[in-house]
């Protein structure tokens, strides 16, 4: 070998060898910063116990396997898409199986008159004395002995005679549906502006609240939601809710304090059959478009429950598209005065406008001492509000599949969630409204946000977190909370165990 391919080799391992070394440090530089970030993600804190690591393998095994897929084939992608068009395809995803038996705690933000399935409301207009007023397009209903006397412009009649009358009762139920959900089996309308499905919502909003203003029905409505909550695995309940009258077939008309204990008692004869299950809480809600004084009455109410009922009330908040409504700073009088005796627990930034004052009533939710805030959609674009958000350890209650039907949101990868998340802020996950678009009380939600928004790292302690902030963020005490955790535990072990007896072959 001659001297000069001696040194050319020597030259040449040399550079090789400081190039591995250079690239050594350049993986590990790399992987210290991945995992800096990882660890700053929500639920990077919780240590998994042995069997939880093997039932994450398998939770994990399958979500990749969909991320995977997806990633390859873009055009299949579900989560890119309206909820509707994949609404039905979800039972079949392994994941989703998993998430469903998943024990999730409580549900922390839900209006309680859209909390139940659509198929179930059916089954409530089978009731007796329910009369319908049908206008092209419009359908009023009134539980009542005669004909009732509030106007139609057409005639009241018999529900039960004009399902009899009609050739088809599958199709007359079929439609009948349509009044009472946005979602519907044959084909819906995905491409709303805001304004024009808040309309529909509305409109499907108001034809519930007839049904369910007859006291029985109210009764069975309650009992039925809370029926299939709890079968989707939640143990606690916070509903909002505004005040109604509620009437008896003759002619009694309840005040309004009357719902809310009947919501209270309706609970307890649940929790007698079911005694695992925590309870409800009851947040009292008034419509963001109503006057000071209308504001203040209701405020006036829920201090009265709250002094009658105090294990039952929770606090107050405002409802309503936001956009279109008062925004909170011009009621500051009204909700600076209460702000010390009612918790609030106010929608916040639920609104793709940035620096209109739709988006800084998160501002004044903070302010205003909110104990959680309601959808902070655009909390995304107010740095310091986030920083005192985790200082200030604020919920915010994300409702990721009501965000695309409502129209904010269509892919949801674009959803802020995913950068909460990241950052570790205090999130917990709700359905907002799961009856009025046909989703699950809680899975269909956990299982958009985990495999749609999360980072595909995030693992089964990002589900567990999230089911631990919904306990740690609820308004119980710290003994509900206690017991609550302790039932949430108590089915999370056999979940976990079940979900290692099924492998890979659930
Ligand atoms: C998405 O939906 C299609 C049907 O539209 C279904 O065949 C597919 O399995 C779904 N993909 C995932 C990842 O769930
Ligand atoms: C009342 O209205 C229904 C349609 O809602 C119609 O079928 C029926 O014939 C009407 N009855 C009377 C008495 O006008
Ligand atoms: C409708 O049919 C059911 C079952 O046949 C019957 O019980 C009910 O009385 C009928 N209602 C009316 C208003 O005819
Ligand atoms: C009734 O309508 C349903 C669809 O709503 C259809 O599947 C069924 O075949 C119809 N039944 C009859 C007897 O026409
Ligand atoms: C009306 O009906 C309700 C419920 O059945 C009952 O509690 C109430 O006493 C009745 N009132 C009158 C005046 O009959
Ligand atoms: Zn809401």
């Amino acid at each position: 070998m001659s001297l000069v391919l001696k040194i050319s080799v020597f030259y040449m391992t040399f550079v090789f060898l400081s190039a591995k070394t250079i690239l050594n440090n350049y993986n590990e530089d790399r992987m210290n910063l991945i995992e800096s970030e990882l660890e700053m993600q929500l639920g990077s804190g919780l240590r998994l116990t042995e069997k939880e690591i093997r039932a994450n393998e398998i939770l994990m095994h399958w979500k990749h396997k969909e991320v995977d897929e997806s990633f390859r084939n873009p055009q299949y992608f579900n989560f890119s898409k309206h909820y509707f068009t994949f609404r039905n395809e979800i039972e079949k995803s392994k994941v989703y199986r998993i998430i469903k038996r998943m024990p999730k705690g409580a549900v922390l933000h839900i209006h309680s008159s859209l909390m139940l399935s659509v198929e179930r409301i059916l089954d409530l207009t089978y009731e007796d004395h329910l009369y319908a007023c049908y206008t092209d397009g419009d359908l009023k209903l009134q539980f009542s002995n005669d004909t009732p006397q509030r106007p139609c412009r057409v005639n009241w009649t018999l529900l039960s005679e004009l399902r009899n009358a009609s050739s088809n009762i599958t199709e007359f139920d079929y439609t009948l549906k349509k009044h009472f959900t946005l979602y519907s089996q044959r084909g819906c309308d995905e491409s709303n502006d805001i304004n024009t499905i808040w309309a529909k919502f509305a409109k499907v909003t108001k034809t519930i609240a007839e049904l369910i203003a007859y006291r029985p029905v109210r009764e069975k409505f309650f009992y039925e939601a809370l029926d299939e909550f709890y079968n989707d695995n939640i143990l606690y309940i916070e509903i909002r809710s505004g005040l109604k009258n509620l009437y008896e077939l003759n002619g009694t008309v309840h005040d309004k304090l009357f719902m809310p204990k009947l919501y209270r008692q309706v609970a307890k004869r649940f929790k007698e059959t079911h005694p695992d299950f925590v309870g409800v809480k009851l947040i009292v809600t008034k419509r963001r478009v109503q006057t000071d004084e209308q504001v203040q009455n209701t405020m006036n109410m829920a201090r009265e429950i709250k002094r009658e009922m105090p294990d039952f009330f929770a606090g107050f908040d405002l409802v309503g598209q936001e956009d279109v409504g008062r925004p909170l700073a011009e009621m500051l009088p009204v909700l600076t005065e209460a702000k010390s005796d009612l918790q609030y627990y106010f929608h916040g930034g639920e609104s793709n406008w940035y620096g209109m004052a739709t988006d800084e009533n998160l501002f004044d939710a903070v302010l205003l001492g909110s104990k959680r805030i309601g959808h902070a959609y655009a909390l995304i674009k107010h740095p310091s509000l986030m920083y005192i958000v985790k200082q200030k350890d604020i919920a915010l209650e994300v409702n990721v599949i009501s965000n695309i039907v409502l129209a904010l949101v269509h892919d949801v990868r674009n959803h802020p969630l995913a950068t909460y998340l990241a950052l570790g802020l205090p999130v917990v996950l709700s359905s907002d409204d799961p009856g009025a678009w046909g989703a699950d009380p809680l899975s269909h939600d956990f299982y958009v946000a985990f495999v749609g928004i999360a980072s595909k790292r995030a693992d089964l302690r990002l589900l567990k977190q999230l089911a631990i902030n919904s306990i740690r963020y609820s308004a119980l005490d710290d003994n509900g909370k206690a017991t609550l955790f302790r039932n949430f535990q108590h089915k999370w072990d056999i979940f976990i165990k079940h979900v290692i007896a099924m492998g890979i072959h659930l």
